[in-house]
């Protein structure tokens, strides 16, 4: 199975915000990521509008020619906002305003009344739904129940870890929930954290089908181009694949 990359764009819409004018413009960087080899983009529609905002949702959309993945809490506001744009893909996110970025996966546990309502809306709206849970096997079993489509496994405690721990026990979490969520029948991705540096490991996970990463790619872009960037990304995700 080849390993896709999920481009997330989040970070442009933070350095228009940062003057609240027009550039830089997501979309095209989105069109770029695309051009550059992206198999799809994601954006994070964050309660507080801190960077993508309703428009981006609408424009990404009509621009793309490959799938849109819109990541947002399980919420009314956000349904209201997202169902109508018609992402191929919604990514379930826990969300707190105190946070600079998604700090942990969802509690699929303790969340799974109002989620299964969610996931049934969404469903219903032909949008097929990820849910970005922590690499822990009774999260994996409960997304299975949820009936999402697929789980996005967080790589955030991974690669948190200083260069030189032992990142041997995350990696068996990370291995270990995508084996059972694929024998549940769930499609498996991983996102969070991930670099050029960092992302062999995780795409030597055969189950995994797509990386979804941002912060990292959008940070070096702003150095060497996007372009050069997303081939920089694709080839370290090829070799750990290899
Ligand atoms: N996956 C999810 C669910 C996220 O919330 C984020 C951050 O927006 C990412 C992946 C990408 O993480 P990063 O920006 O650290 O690459």
């Amino acid at each position: 199975m080849n390993l896709r990359l999920g481009v997330n764009v989040d970070h442009v819409a933070t350095l228009r915000q940062a003057r609240g004018g027009h550039e830089p413009e997501p979309a095209t960087a989105a069109l770029l990521a695309q051009g550059a080899g992206a198999h799809g983009i994601t954006v994070h529609l964050r309660a507080d509008r801190r960077h993508i905002q309703e428009r981006d949702l609408r424009i990404l959309k009509e621009v793309l020619a490959v799938p849109l993945n819109v990541e947002c809490a399980a919420t009314q506001e956000a349904m209201e906002a997202v169902i109508p744009v018609g992402p191929s893909w919604v990514t379930l996110v826990p969300e707190s305003r105190e946070e600079l970025t998604t700090s942990g996966g969802l509690d699929a546990i303790f969340l799974q009344g109002p989620l299964k309502q969610t996931v049934r809306e969404l469903r219903a709206a032909g949008i097929r739904v990820s849910l970005f849970v922590d690499p822990v096997l009774d999260q994996v079993k409960m997304a299975a129940k949820l009936d999402v489509d697929a789980i996005e496994l967080n790589t955030g405690t991974y690669s948190d870890l200083p260069m030189d721990a032992d990142a041997g026990p995350e990696l068996t979490r990370l291995r270990e929930a995508a084996r059972l969520a694929s024998r549940l029948g769930l499609r498996v991705l991983a996102g969070h954290g991930l670099t050029p540096r960092n992302v062999g490991p995780v795409a030597a996970i055969p189950e995994i089908e797509e990386l979804n990463i941002g912060h990292s790619l959008i940070g070096r872009a702003v150095l060497v181009g996007l372009e050069r960037a997303i081939a920089e990304l694709l080839a370290a995700m090829a070799e750990g694949r290899a």
